[in-house]
């Protein structure tokens, strides 16, 4: 039998307050999108953050702390640096406070606030804000999957023929990572109908929980672009795995979410596999 991680009635109190809290930094990112937004970058001329970034990650972060005060936290903002970012079984909140900042940046209409509520390291819901379409969508788990309140499922196209994917390039602009990862494409796309990349990790998998793609994979993001939405896949009855098709481990920034083992088994072969040397 599964162990109760959290009492039902608790988790739905916590999910409660965090979607209200979510709309409400939604707000504000969405009017922040109408102003002049200055960009820094992190790691590359392509990783790129702004102060709205940080501000919403502040607002989250803030209310959470003083309603929970014995939840942990990691947010992209505060953890980009990896070494703050340790994963322990206690409550903790894993927060992309806007999971597409390019798009956030040029205005491309698909950026999401990501929230994950895990407790000894499993997920007990997660959120996924997409903005500027005003959409929800939430898993609590054992609960299924939902967009504003509407069940979602996955796909039922059984052969990659037949299937869209989402991929993307990401932020990093390494030669040998960003070859892998065009030849990856270059064989899946020759099998499929399609390949999308649409700039928010956590918005390509609930388009795999809502049925409008078929799989997306991906070498590169991090805990926080995954926490929520691996789970809101997985109440939507996809497969979630590495790359290779072995365990998903949430730390490892790979991932392949499918809309079944089938269309997993077919892809995993095509995208091949990367040893990522940097955390
Ligand atoms: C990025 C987006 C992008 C993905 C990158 C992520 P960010 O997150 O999800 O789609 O390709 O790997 O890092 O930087 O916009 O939060
Ligand atoms: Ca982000």
């Amino acid at each position: 039998m599964c162990e109760v991680i959290m009492e039902s009635s608790i988790a739905h109190e916590i999910f409660s307050h965090a979607c209200e809290l979510i709309i409400s930094v939604g707000d504000y990112v969405r009017g922040a999108a109408k102003s002049k937004i200055c960009t820094e970058s992190k790691e590359c001329f392509a990783d790129l953050v702004t102060e709205h970034d940080q501000n919403a990650e502040k607002m989250l972060v803030t209310n959470l702390t003083s309603k929970y005060p014995d939840h942990r936290f990691i947010a992209e903002e505060m953890n980009s640096d990896g070494v703050s970012c340790q994963f322990l079984d206690d409550p903790t909140w894993i927060i992309d406070p806007i999971d597409g900042t390019t798009n956030f940046v040029h205005g491309f209409p698909s950026y999401s606030i990501s929230v994950g509520f895990y407790v000894k390291k499993e997920p007990v819901f997660g959120i996924v804000y997409d903005i500027d379409n005003d959409k929800m969508y939430s898993a609590i788990k054992g609960e299924g999957a939902f967009c504003n309140g509407r069940v979602i499922k996955c796909s039922t196209t059984a052969d990659l023929k037949n299937a869209l994917i989402g991929s993307e390039f990401g932020s990093q602009r390494d030669e040998v990572f960003l070859q892998f990862k065009i030849d990856s494409m270059s064989r899946v796309v020759r099998k499929c109908h399609g390949i999308r990349s649409t700039g928010s990790a956590a918005l390509q998998i609930c388009g795999v929980a809502a049925g409008y793609l078929d799989a997306y994979y991906e070498a590169g993001p991090h805990i926080w672009d995954f926490a929520a939405a691996q789970l809101i896949a997985l109440e939507a009855g996809a497969v979630v795995s590495s790359l290779n098709g072995g365990p998903f481990d949430i730390r490892s920034r790979k991932i392949l979410v499918a809309c079944n083992s089938t269309i997993a088994g077919q892809l995993s072969p095509l995208i091949g596999d990367f040893e990522l040397t940097y955390d």
